[in-house]
């Protein structure tokens, strides 16, 4: 638990940059992380790039693999994730753009995506660090309420409660959001070696509530956490108001 938002990304940066170095990536051996979208990563990301700039890290053998993308908007859509990613922050560091991978939210088949993307993670060795944030429902990545707990990357309908929320990005207009994802699973996210989940502000209160006070949960589907032998989430306190 962190005073306040910026503490709390400063926090994962710092376990980011210290997980990287620990593993001395190389070009036969890169480091494999898992990014999400969304406005809780943004401080991280910052603070990421502070990093870099100072030289304090390189992230020219680290392989990335986002958590969803929405299906229907193309790459250089301004509400894709693919251009929030590049925006926020690959466009900042010294990633190999061959290395970042996002799902194609445009691809005519969606299941051979959503297997190709699989494939590759497995490819490369796995995820060693999947960081994420979650919804007011409890959601990670795009595993809306009543996903399977076993889950992988699939398309998936987004709930109201979801489009309300991300609404603010497409003009507060709920119609303009798009209705359905590509998302990795809950179980491509248990997968990977160590899971870091970002949590911060008062709307979140209840799900951290029900991601670590109450059982494990297809109705909030950030509680599979419970079981992953290395989940770690870092939060604020204002998050904490119903613990
Ligand atoms: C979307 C993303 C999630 C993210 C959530 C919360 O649903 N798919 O990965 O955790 O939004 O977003 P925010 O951080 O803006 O509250």
């Amino acid at each position: 638990i962190e005073q306040d938002y910026l503490q709390m990304s400063q926090w994962a940066a710092n376990y980011i940059v210290s997980k990287i170095k620990e593993a001395n990536p190389t070009a036969e051996k890169p480091f494999v992380l898992g990014l999400p979208t969304g406005s809780t990563p943004i401080g991280t990301y910052q603070a990421l790039i502070d990093h870099y700039k100072a030289g304090r890290i390189s992230f020219q053998h680290v392989i990335t693999f986002n958590m969803d993308e929405y299906i229907g908007l193309s790459a250089d859509h301004p509400q894709s994730y693919h251009t929030f990613m590049w925006t926020n922050f690959f466009s900042h560091i010294n990633i190999q753009s061959q290395n970042v991978n996002i799902l194609n939210g445009m691809a005519s088949d969606i299941a051979a995506e959503c297997q190709r993307y699989e494939d590759k993670i497995k490819a490369v060795g796995g995820i060693d660090l999947f960081l994420g944030g979650i919804g007011a429902d409890g959601h990670i990545a795009f595993n809306e309420p009543c996903s399977s707990l076993y889950s992988r990357t699939r398309d998936k309908e987004l709930t109201m409660d979801t489009m309300i929320a991300n609404s603010r990005f497409f003009n507060n207009d709920v119609n303009q959001v798009p209705k359905a994802a590509l998302t990795v699973g809950v179980g491509t996210i248990m997968d990977a070696k160590e899971v870091l989940i970002l949590v911060n502000g008062h709307n979140k209160a209840r799900a951290l509530n029900h991601a670590v006070e109450e059982g494990v949960n297809h109705k909030w589907t950030i509680s599979m956490l419970q079981l992953h032998p290395k989940g770690i989430i870092v939060c604020d306190k204002a998050a904490c108001d119903e613990l």
